[in-house]
């Protein structure tokens, strides 16, 4: 995979579109949360069809759309839906990604998923900033880069942007979590035996997205910072069979604490990152 190749690419496309503008963060929004795309004010969106390697979404509830505008006075560019390995995506999809927020010059990138809650303090609706995560994906977006890109792992998720939340939640009343996120490739739910052995490793919540545009993001020295709403207790603790509708049910529930959470982030500057020392623009 050539990340440069799929970077400038998708560089064209979006100099065309954004006529200059900057946005200070990306935002892709998960499974029904689309919703905080519709408070971008002089709105213009893109399909993912028009960007190169992004393969559009296949599923209910991603709109496959990406949305630039402003947000209290801000540009932030929202993803309404991404590419999963379960679609058969290939890893170029996720660094297509990626690379549309750092066209849009920014290098902070807010993640965020539906998710099965292993936890048993977690209620559906529940919000969870995440703070690690195992990776039962098995895959990894950076595999046949030349030369191997060995990213440190170990702060993913950054701290400045996680104090920030806790404050937020707090001068808001949300009641917030922080847990370690399990991704797994889907798109068959776990079985009990399985989130057993999740929970015995450390896992707080499960889903199937979200590592590989994580990975990018951190190659590309971006400030990561991600939040699952807890969509349905995970399998074998949930008294429904799992299915796609009673995710996007229950994660409703918990759309609105998020809308709230991410208003009031975008109310305050983007953190500054280093230069992307990883890239190989
Ligand atoms: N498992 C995996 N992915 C999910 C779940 C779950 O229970 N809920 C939402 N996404």
């Amino acid at each position: 995979m050539n990340i440069a190749e799929i970077t400038a690419k998708v560089d064209n496309v979006i100099k065309d579109f954004c006529n200059n503008e900057t946005a200070e963060f990306g935002c892709i929004l998960g499974s029904g949360l689309g919703e905080v795309a519709d408070s971008l004010e002089n709105r213009r969106t893109l399909s993912y069809a028009e960007i190169p390697y992004l393969k559009p979404s296949t599923i209910k509830g991603h709109a496959g759309k990406i949305c630039f505008g402003k947000i209290n006075n801000k540009n932030i560019v929202c993803f309404q839906g991404r590419p999963h390995w379960y679609e058969g995506v290939k890893a170029e999809s996720f660094v297509a990604l990626i690379a549309v927020v750092k066209a849009f010059g920014a290098n902070s990138v807010v993640i965020t998923n539906a998710a099965g809650g292993i936890n048993p303090n977690y209620k559906v609706g529940d919000v969870v900033m995440i703070t690690d995560h195992i990776n039962m994906q098995f895959k990894n977006p950076l595999i046949g880069v030349t030369p191997p890109p060995f990213i440190g792992m170990d702060q993913v998720y950054d701290i400045s942007y996680q104090q920030r939340i806790k404050k937020i939640a707090e001068q808001n009343k949300i009641n917030l979590h922080t847990g370690v996120y399990c991704g797994v490739q889907g798109p068959s739910f776990e079985t009990p035996a399985e989130i057993k052995a999740y929970k015995s490793l450390g896992a707080d919540v499960v889903a199937m997205s979200m590592i590989p545009e994580v990975i990018v993001a951190r190659y590309f020295n971006f400030k990561v910072l991600a939040l699952s709403v807890i969509s349905n207790p995970a399998a074998g603790l949930c008294e429904q069979q799992l299915s796609h509708e009673v995710t996007l049910s229950g994660v409703k529930k918990g759309r609105e604490n998020l809308n709230t959470i991410l208003l009031d982030l975008f109310k305050q500057p983007a953190l500054f990152s280093s230069a992307n020392f990883n890239a190989v623009v």
